[in-house]
This record gives C-alpha cells, sequence and structure tokens, in this order.
C-alpha cells in the first residue's frame, strides 16, 4: 500500500505525484536576477530526485525587492525567458515547478550569506531599503523609509506583474513570501510594523496590505492554478505576531482564494528564532490547519521518512517542504519512497544504479 507521502496531492486543476516539495531556497548566484545554469542543475537535480514540488527561492519583484544583489528576481521578460528552461525541465521529470515570490523589505540590500550579511549602502552600490516604519533589523541594517500609499500600491503592481510573468514562464503553482522578516511579515508583526495609519496598530490594520495584495494576486493567477502563501506562524515573543494571529490570518487567506499556508516561524526581529529541534515547526502547521480549515505545509527539521509520513498520517499537514535535506541528497523522495513503500521510480537513465538485472 502506498504511503501518505507517496500519495498524490491535487490542489485546484494540479496533482503532484507524492507531499514532497522543496523549499524554496535562496542560492544567492544570479546577477541581474537571472536564473542561470547554477539554478537549472540545482532545481533539476531536485526535480530527477523525485519531489512531486519544486519551488524556485524567493524570486525578487523588483531590483530593490532583494536580500543582496545575487538574489534571482522575476522583474523582466528577460528573467521569464530563463525560468523556462528550469519549468520545462521541472515539468519532463513529472513534477510541478513552483515559485516563490518576495520582497525582502527592511532586510534588503545587504552582502550574501558568505560574505557576511552586512549592509550593503548606496554609495557601496546597494539601494534604498523600505518597510512599514522607519526602524532597521538592527544596528548593522541601513535604515528603511517608511513606505507611502503609493509605495504600498507600487509593490502590490510588482507582485502582480511577477505573477503573470511566472505565468507566462510555466510556472504552475505560486507562493508569495510572507515570513521570515521579509516585508509582508514586517506589516504583519507588532514588532517591526509601529504605523499609526490604516496599516498599522490593530490586527485587522497590519494584515491589510499583506491581504489586498493576495487578492490582488489570485485576481491575475488562474483559476486553475495553486496559490500558497508562507508566513512565519509565530515570531516566538512576547508582543509578537501570534499562532492566533495566523490562524485568523489563515481564514482570510483561504476567503481570499489562497489554497495553502506554508508554516514557517520566526526571523523579524534578531532574536526570534525559536526552539529549534526536529518537527519543530510541525505545531504550528497543525493549529493552522485545523484552526482554519486550510491546507497546510510543514517545514523545518524534517528529515526523516517515517516522520514525514508521520506528520501526514497525524493531519498535521497536507504537505511536506524539505530544504537542507534536500540539499544534502537530492534523491531523498526516491530513497524515502523505496523505504516506506518497497519501490522508486529512478530515472531510466540510472537503472543501472538501482536495478541489480539491468545490463551492465
Ligand atoms: C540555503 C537556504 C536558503 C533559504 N532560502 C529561503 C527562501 O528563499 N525562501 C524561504 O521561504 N525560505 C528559505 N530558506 C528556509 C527554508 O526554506 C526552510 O524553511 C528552512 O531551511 C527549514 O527547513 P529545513 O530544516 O528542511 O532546512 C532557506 C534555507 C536555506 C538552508
Amino acid at each position: 500500500m502506498s504511503s501518505k507521502l507517496f500519495s498524490p496531492y491535487s490542489c485546484r486543476g494540479i496533482v503532484l505525484k507524492n507531499r514532497v516539495g522543496v523549499s524554496p531556497m535562496c542560492q544567492y548566484s544570479a546577477d541581474d536576477g537571472l536564473p542561470n545554469t547554477w539554478h537549472v542543475v540545482h532545481l533539476g537535480s531536485r526535480a530527477v530526485g523525485g519531489a512531486g514540488l519544486v519551488m524556485v527561492e524567493a524570486a525578487s519583484v523588483a531590483p530593490d525587492a532583494r536580500i543582496s544583489d545575487k538574489d534571482i528576481g522575476i522583474w523582466n521578460s528577460a528573467q521569464l525567458d530563463q525560468f523556462r528552461q528550469i519549468t520545462e525541465f521541472v515539468k519532463s521529470q513529472g513534477a510541478v515547478p513552483a515559485i516563490q515570490l518576495a520582497h525582502a523589505g527592511r532586510k534588503g540590500s545587504t552582502q550574501v550569506p558568505w560574505q557576511g550579511r552586512k549592509a550593503v549602502t548606496v554609495s557601496e552600490g546597494g539601494w534604498s531599503t523600505m518597510g512599514p516604519s522607519n526602524t532597521p533589523f538592527n544596528d548593522e541594517y541601513t535604515v528603511p523609509r517608511e513606505m507611502s500609499m503609493q509605495d504600498i500600491q507600487r509593490v502590490i503592481n510588482e507582485f502582480t506583474d511577477a505573477a503573470q510573468r511566472s505565468l507566462a514562464a510555466g510556472f504552475e503553482v505560486l507562493e508569495l513570501h510572507m515570513g521570515h522578516g521579509y516585508l509582508l511579515h514586517q506589516f504583519l508583526s507588532p514588532l517591526s510594523n509601529t504605523r499609526s495609519d490604516e496599516y498599522g496598530g490593530g490586527f485587522e490594520q497590519r494584515i491589510a496590505f499583506p491581504l489586498q495584495l493576495a487578492k490582488a494576486v489570485r485576481k491575475v493567477w488562474p483559476d486553475h492554478l495553486p496559490l500558497f502563501v508562507r508566513i512565519s506562524a509565530t515570531d516566538w515573543l512576547d508582543g509578537g505576531w501570534s499562532v492566533e494571529e495566523s490562524v485568523t490570518f489563515a481564514r482570510q487567506l483561504a476567503s481570499a482564494g489562497v489554497d495553502l499556508v506554508d508554516c514557517s516561524s520566526g526571523s523579524v526581529v534578531p532574536d526570534s528564532r525559536g526552539p529549534v529541534a526536529p518537527g519543530f515547526q510541525v505545531p504550528l502547521s497543525a493549529a493552522v490547519r485545523q484552526g482554519a480549515n486550510i491546507a497546510t505545509g510543514a517545514v523545518g527539521l524534517i528529515t526523516e521518512p517515517q516522520q514525514a509520513e508521520d506528520i501526514l498520517a497525524a493531519g498535521q499537514a497536507d504537505l511536506i517542504f524539505l530544504a537542507r535535506a534536500l540539499l544534502r541528497d537530492p534523491y531523498w523522495p526516491l530513497r524515502a519512497q523505496q523505504q516506506l513503500d518497497g519501490v522508486s521510480s529512478w530515472p531510466i537513465q540510472y537503472d543501472r544504479a538501482v536495478n541489480p538485472n539491468a545490463l551492465t
């Protein structure tokens, strides 16, 4: 009998062959936001490895939406053309191509992680950043400008334009990045949003911009294709964004046509990380799934096939997103299927590696 992990997952008009998703992972390897052969091989390998959903890293919706100048982007047609190679190859392997759309807000204009993630000022070749308020992430980051109404409308337009480019590039699932302390999370959390206008203050005001943006994207993203949202389901701090708020927000996202909430956590302020341990974010996914009656994805220190299976069997999530486990081993899904179901479908080109009866 097939495990739950390797049973298909249907959402709108799309069927994933299994419940394993490649969690979005910035590669910091693009110039001018352009995907290149690194991205084709990186994402292509995970498709060959058997994941049902292969999601492109946080793709910036504008040059000033980037974390670093090495981020991938989807703000122009040259990028769109390059993405086609990825979506076509991913589909050829029976996987569904997805892309995460993102804006870094006050966490933008930094060096790449392996250079130290320090702020890059405008005079050093960076760009000016913006956020809900004019407080920086910490003393080492540049001070953002408080976003005006025009800025908010511009960002909504950048996301809807990026969604249309994603469609033209062949993506079949879109995820909006509303977690990890990036722009949309900065609006959600009272730790970073200290505005006193219609976009700050109470819960309804803090969710207003992210919700408007989700609704605007849903309008341009076809009805037959799924829309996911990644949130940080808690800031792990008193006075921060809470699981209860995530549940209420998820209900509103569901009404706005969002199909799945991908439940991560933390990172809106420097000391917001939570009790990192195996499966530590799974209870967040379970709470949102149960409380908001919406499909969820679980992510974070899920490394073992049986662990992933148990999460699904217990009704704590609908999809399992893996990040570092898939960096270590792109073939994790094929091995997991062998372990759980006693079968796996390696690409025919690799038959001699796994079939003892294959001609040598
Ligand atoms: C190299 C790397 C890059 C990441 N980039 C992103 C990203 O672009 N968007 C995002 O939402 N999360 C990003 N994350 C977080 C992962 O998607 C995932 O949520 C996190 O690593 C926890 O899952 P894991 O324990 O399976 O690695 C990144 C993680 C890693 C290791």
